[in-house]
């Protein structure tokens, strides 16, 4: 496996690796990487040659009181753990690279990057799709791999690869959970153990969800009551959001059908867990 660390570097390596006539995938990170992440690096080594792994801790993707300082750093474990997995590069740019003086492009995508976690975490998503577009660019990949975890910010770059015509195809790999149902996150190792005992609510709301649905109601009000009641019933929750919408454009939905999303955003204490199920598999 070889390590990267420039953006000129990466650059050559990538666009050699093209005219190879191999297929490169990539999976974007930020590190401090779980079975999460390595599970999206499987399988973009099912669908491609190579497999680029990008680590970097995008800093125009957090707002001023967020954890952007406190954000866990392992180069060294996560380069093994990637060496494991099957990578065949890892570029880890320097911010100043990525950044350099001068720098002045968004890329800001309407509505969609708006609403949902975009409406409490102002500019979040133009810091996700602006690194992810010079990182395509840079990296060249046929494919890329992304979380359903994450399942707006995919929904969010599928839109943008779509409008701008950039030649590469999104996938969404599915959530690696817990035994428990939690959502494997970096950020749940901020969680005391009295809020991680009581996190796996917000699977266990979405999963009550989906059987309420199964089960024949449709009414997206009355299901999403009955998520919030659950999570509420925990002293440490504090509900952010939690909205049905169509997991593809993020349009709003009263009806629930296959293919909407149940998506939520939910504090315990200081630390801020997102969750999301889509109905209809
Ligand atoms: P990061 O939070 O490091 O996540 C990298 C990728 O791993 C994302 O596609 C995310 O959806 C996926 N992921 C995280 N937890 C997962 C889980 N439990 N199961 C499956 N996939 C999971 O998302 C980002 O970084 C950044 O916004 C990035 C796209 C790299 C741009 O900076």
């Amino acid at each position: 496996m070889e390590i990267i660390r420039t953006v000129e570097e990466m650059k050559a390596r990538a666009r050699a690796l093209r005219s190879d006539g191999s297929v490169v995938g990539f999976v974007p990170t930020m590190g401090s990487l779980h079975e999460g992440h390595l599970s999206l690096v499987r399988m973009a080594g099912e669908l491609s040659d190579s497999v680029v792994v990008s680590i970097f801790v995008n800093p125009t993707q957090f707002g001023p009181n967020e954890d952007l300082d406190r954000y866990p750093h392992d180069l060294e474990r996560d380069v093994a753990l990637l060496e494991d997995a099957g990578a065949a590069i890892v570029f880890a740019p320097e911010a100043s690279d990525i950044y350099p003086r001068g720098y002045a492009t968004v890329v800001h995508v309407q509505r969609l990057g708006e609403k949902l976690c975009g409406a409490f975490r102002p500019g979040h998503f133009d810091g996700v799709c602006s690194v992810v577009a010079k990182l395509f660019e840079i990296v060249r990949p046929n494919l890329a791999v992304f979380g359903q975890k994450d399942g707006q910010q995919a929904a969010i770059l599928e839109r943008m690869v779509a409008d701008l015509e950039m030649d590469v195809r999104i996938i969404r790999g599915p959530t690696v959970r817990e035994p428990d149902g939690l959502a494997l996150s970096s950020r749940n190792n901020y969680l005391s153990d009295e809020e991680r005992a009581e996190a796996p609510v917000l699977y266990a709301s979405l999963e009550h969800a989906r059987s309420l649905y199964d089960s024949g109601e449709t009414d997206a009000a009355k299901v999403l009551g009955a998520v919030r009641a659950m999570i509420e019933s925990k002293p440490h929750a504090r509900v952010q959001y939690i909205s049905a919408v169509d997991w593809k454009s993020l349009d709003d939905v009263t009806e629930l059908r296959a293919g909407t999303m149940l998506v939520l955003a939910v504090f315990f204490g200081k630390t801020r867990l997102i969750d999301n199920l889509v109905l209809g598999g």
